[in-house]
């Protein structure tokens, strides 16, 4: 069985003591709130992940939004799989269109930091999406497809089994432009055959596969209604405790 996830991604944002203040709500508020199988993960950035990872226990698990593709060494101002995992996280975003634009991370270097992270027992939240440009053009399917046989599907069929997938369209990031349910219905389906054709139709069944962008409490039940939808990584909306909390909720409504 899949499971259903809802991830924020606090992105760049938050200081010290301000993002103990609202993972601290958060996990208030979702140990009265949170029923059934889904899992809350936060990625917060470095500086808070150690405090994140002692005060979440089961209710809220922590992740990371990226690492370093080697296990260790003279890479200054980098940070291991390894090191994520010593301070009890669980997760780690791969291929963040944000990394992919900015500091230029391609599928190739993304393949590496996602085999780097299953070595260290970290589920990769590995991200994939296309620009609008590449949507308006109709490129969309062939954009995403070469993301995954470049980023992931070099894997064995038992790490694939581990990794969760995000879909995160770049002209939704932020925008406000949420992809209606039907176009993200009709991206998941097509990653999930993508998955079924690649490995086996059990693996793309129990392959979780969130959507990302724009997503926030009036739009998610709706997206997250749809049969290849298996929840959400959230920017914006992940700052806001109550925001994050109804996003979470929407699964046992
Ligand atoms: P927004 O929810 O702010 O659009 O960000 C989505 C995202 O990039 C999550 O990783």
């Amino acid at each position: 069985m899949r499971k259903k996830i809802v991830a924020g991604n606090w992105k760049m944002n938050l200081e010290y003591a301000e993002g103990i203040s609202l993972f601290s709500e958060i996990v208030n508020m979702v140990k009265d709130e949170k029923k059934g199988e889904q899992i809350a993960i936060i990625c917060a950035p470095y500086i808070h992940l150690n405090s994140l990872a002692q005060l979440g226990g089961s209710t809220v698990f922590i992740g990371a939004q990226n690492c370093h593709q080697k296990e260790s060494g003279a890479y200054t101002g980098e940070t291991s799989a390894k090191m994520i995992k010593s301070v009890g996280c669980e997760y780690v975003i791969i291929g963040h269109s944000e990394r992919r634009q900015y500091f230029a991370e391609f599928d190739e270097l993304l393949a590496e930091k996602t085999i780097i992270a299953l070595q260290n027992g970290l589920t990769p939240l590995f991200c994939i999406g296309e620009t609008l440009d590449e949507r308006n053009n109709g490129s969309y399917f062939d954009v995403l497809k070469s993301q995954l046989v470049n980023g992931v599907f070099g894997l064995s069929a038992a790490d694939f089994s581990k990794i969760v997938i995000a879909y995160e369209p770049v002209w939704a990031i932020g925008t406000g432009l949420t992809a209606t349910s039907e176009q993200a219905q009709e991206v998941h389906a097509f990653i999930r055959k993508e998955i079924a054709e690649k490995y086996d139709q059990t693996i793309a069944d129990d392959t979780s596969i969130l959507y990302g962008g724009s997503c926030n409490p009036k739009n998610a039940a709706e997206l997250f209604a749809q049969p290849d939808i298996d929840g959400g990584l959230i920017g914006g909306a992940s700052l806001k405790s109550r925001d994050f909390v109804d996003i979470i909720k929407t699964f046992n409504s």
